[in-house]
Formats: structure tokens, sequence, C-alpha cells
């Protein structure tokens, strides 16, 4: 019988980035990708010569749709992602349940499982963002996202021999975020403004760092997870690199061989993060992977890609 991996969110940015590394890195694997399409598109997995499942994950028995399947892998990438969906109700059941509803289809069975976390339990701590600090939601997706860590490791006081990896993703840009509009990368934002001639517009003046990171860099991490992790645990998946919004918009003004100036305006929010800082000391640890895109590297190969064209595509 051939062996099966399984990607949850597959429709999604980083779900069909990585469903369609795995299906040329595996090529001998099933794939088979579950998503409801609540924010994924079909777009994002041309190309993919897998099954796909179209489900609710946190609606689903598992056992019921899937039968005695075993996984080696699951990627469980599925989640609400718009962090302005403030119904504590319906984001934390979503991204809960489906959390719950795999944990339950696998335990006992030699299945890895690799799960999206974020930055976002971190809070609006400024600074290097260490494993050992507190975790402080500033909203209910971050509030969601830390029950996921808190019911994996419950899992794995029952389960202790099964593999369970918890991925803290910080700020992703790259290839098939198009359909995440507002909710898609800065990169993203800054390019498109600027490939219609306008001023790319950010809070005054430009100097707040984040945590950029390359898809193509996340879903190595997340591979990683699976393929190089000896054992269970959370880990941060950032560039371990903190760079201001004005890099973005100098690196795309380098590209694109313009030099749009940025249109400052007042931050109105009084608890603006001003920085975030993957430590990345535990993930090269263990995940034994390192990012190899720069800032620099990774807009030129996202332009390369053709998903960041003056047109966005319709999705
Ligand atoms: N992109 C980032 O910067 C970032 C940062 C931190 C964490 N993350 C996490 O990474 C993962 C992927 O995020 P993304 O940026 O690709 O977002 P995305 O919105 O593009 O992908 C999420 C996918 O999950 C699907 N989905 C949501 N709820 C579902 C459900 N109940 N059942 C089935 N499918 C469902 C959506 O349709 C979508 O295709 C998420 O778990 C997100 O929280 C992303």
């Amino acid at each position: 019988m051939s062996k099966k991996i399984l990607v949850t969110g597959g429709a999604g940015f980083v779900g069909s980035n990585l469903a369609l590394t795995l299906q040329e890195r595996f090529p001998k694997h099933d794939l088979i990708v579950i998503d409801d399409f609540r924010s994924g598109h079909f777009r994002n997995l041309e190309g993919f010569k897998g099954d796909f499942i179209a489900h609710d994950l946190s609606k689903i028995c598992l056992s019921q749709l899937l039968g005695k399947t075993t996984f080696e892998a699951i990627f469980h990438l599925s989640s609400i992602t718009d962090t302005t969906e403030h119904d504590q109700f319906k984001q934390t059941y979503d991204n809960v349940e489906s959390l719950r509803n795999i944990l339950k289809f696998i335990a006992g069975k030699k299945t890895s499982l690799v799960y999206a976390s974020s930055a976002a339990t971190y809070g609006i701590a400024a600074g290097i963002n260490r494993l050992s600090d507190p975790r402080k939601p500033a909203n209910v997706y971050g509030f969601s996202k830390v029950q996921l860590e808190n019911l994996a490791a419950q899992f794995l006081r029952e389960y202790p021999r099964q593999k369970v990896v918890g991925l803290r993703y910080f700020n992703v840009y790259g290839p098939r975020e198009t359909h995440k509009k507002s909710a898609a990368s800065m990169t993203y934002q800054l390019a498109h403004q600027m490939l219609a001639g306008k001023r790319p517009r950010v809070f005054k003046h430009g100097e707040q760092k984040r945590d950029f990171i390359y898809v193509k860099d996340i879903v190595e991490f997340t591979i990683a997870g699976f393929t190089k992790a000896k054992k269970s645990g959370v880990f941060n998946a950032g560039s371990g690199k903190p760079r201001s919004f004005n890099d973005i918009i100098e690196t795309l003004n380098k590209v694109l061989k313009l030099k749009i100036t940025p249109d400052y305006f007042d931050n109105p929010y009084p608890f603006y993060q001003p920085h975030t800082e993957a430590d990345l000391s535990a993930t090269k640890k263990e995940l034994k992977t390192e990012p190899q895109y720069t800032l620099e590297k990774g807009i030129e190969d996202y332009f390369k890609s053709g998903w960041l064209t003056m047109t966005p595509p319709k999705v």
C-alpha cells in the first residue's frame, strides 16, 4: 500500500505551497488535501495531482471520512486566518475543534503531526520572541492558537511516543497569497500600491520591524517538522532577522527600478507591535533548518514567480 500524507488548508497560501513542494519531494506518496475554501482558492493548486476533499474540518469525523487510512504525516494548516474576525466562538470553535478531530484520528497511530501555530501567541510584546516568553495573545485568533498548543501538549501527555510539532509562523510572504486580499502580507500590499503608481502607505515613519519570512523557507521548516525533528514541541518559524517596512519599500523600488517615496501617516492604534523577531535557537537545533532567503532574495524570487503582477489574478 502506498504511503500517505495529508495537508489541511491546502487551498490556502502556505498550504498550497507546501502541497506542491511535497508532491515534488515525495513523488511516491499519495497526497490528500482537505480544505473548505472559506479563504483558500482552487487556483493556488494548479498542477496538484493528489486527492482533494472539500470539507469543514471542525465539523467532520475523520475516521468516518477516511476509514482506517493511516497517514505517515499530517500537516495541519487549515485555520481561520483573518485576525480581524472577532467572533470569539467561531474563531475558537473552528480552529480548536479541527485540531481536536485530527488528534482523535491519529491517537495511537504512527502518524507525525505538524501544525501551524503563530507568532500571534506572543501578543504585542516587543523585542526578541523567545519560546520561554509568556503567551499573551492580543486577539481571539492568537487565543485560538494558544489553545492549539495547549491541546497538543495535553495529547502528548497521554500519547508521549507520538510526534506532534507546532510551528509559530511569523509574517509569511510569497506566491499564492493573492486570495488573502487585505490579510495578505505587507510586501504584497506595498508592491501593489507601487505597481499601480501610487506612493506606498505606511505608519509614521516606516521603522516598525517585523520578522518577515519567505514562504519557501516556511515550507522547509514545516517539512523539517516531519523529516528532521526527533521530538515533539513548539518552535518559532521566522527569519530571525527583523526588517522594517521602509526596507520592503526600498527593496521594491530596487527590484521595480522605481524611486517612489513612502507616504507616512499617523498610526491610529495605541498598541501597535513595534518589533517582532523569532529566536531561532531551538528551531535550528531541533529542525536542523535555517532560512535561506533574505528579504531582498525573497522579494526578487516572489516577482520571478509571476504572482506579483500589475493586475492581481482574479482570486
Ligand atoms: N501567513 C502568515 O503570515 C501566517 C502567520 C502565522 C500563522 N499562520 C498560520 O499558517 C496557516 C496557513 O495560513 P495561510 O496564510 O496559508 O492562510 P490561508 O487563509 O491562505 O489558508 C488557510 C486555509 O484553511 C482553510 N480553512 C480554514 N478553516 C477551515 C476548516 N475549518 N476546514 C477546512 N479548511 C479550512 C481555508 O479555506 C484556507 O484555504 C494557518 O494555520 C495560519 O494561522 C500564517
